[in-house]
């Protein structure tokens, strides 16, 4: 989805669309429709998980918290913590309403911040928040 711009013989199209582009994906991203995310959860977010955090949040990690590429985006979206319940782990659309932004802050109200012992740059604390933002998409 989302080449519509492409050039193709309008002639020969014309009356003939029908509106099927936006098949439903799901979830509504804030900034855009379906395609416009800007942020990839496999491809931008979750090779932070493997660098910052598989350590201690593999399989049976800390918390119970299993950021491993196959199931970290079921572990975070919608899902309650263990150690902050009733706050959910990543709460779409809604950074500051999101256990893993809040922890990657150093938030007061979240505990140690993540990665435990140390800090990211804010550069990828950014790219965690717009994913979030965009409706925290398993794209
Ligand atoms: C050195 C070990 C270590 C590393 C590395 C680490 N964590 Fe943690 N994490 C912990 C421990 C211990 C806890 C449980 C205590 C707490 O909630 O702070 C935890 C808890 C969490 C929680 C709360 C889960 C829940 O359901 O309560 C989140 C979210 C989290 N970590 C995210 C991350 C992210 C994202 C990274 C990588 C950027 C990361 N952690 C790296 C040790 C680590």
């Amino acid at each position: 989805m989302g080449s519509w711009g492409r050039s193709l013989p309008g002639v020969m199209l014309l009356g003939l669309l029908a509106v099927a582009g936006c098949s439903d994906n799901g979830t509504d991203p804030v900034a855009g429709g379906g395609g416009g995310a800007t942020v990839s959860f496999a491809a931008d977010v979750q090779p932070i998980f493997a660098r910052r955090c598989l350590a201690c949040h593999g399989v049976g990690g800390n918390a119970g918290l299993d950021l491993s590429p196959a199931v970290a985006w079921a572990n975070l979206v919608g899902i309650e913590t263990t150690n902050y319940a009733p706050r959910q782990r990543v709460m779409s659309a809604n950074p500051d309403g999101s256990v893993l932004y809040l922890k990657l802050n150093g938030d007061a109200s979240t505990g140690s911040r993540m990665p435990l012992g140390g800090a990211l740059d804010p550069a990828m604390i950014e790219l965690v928040r717009v994913w979030i933002l965009e409706g925290a998409l398993d794209n």
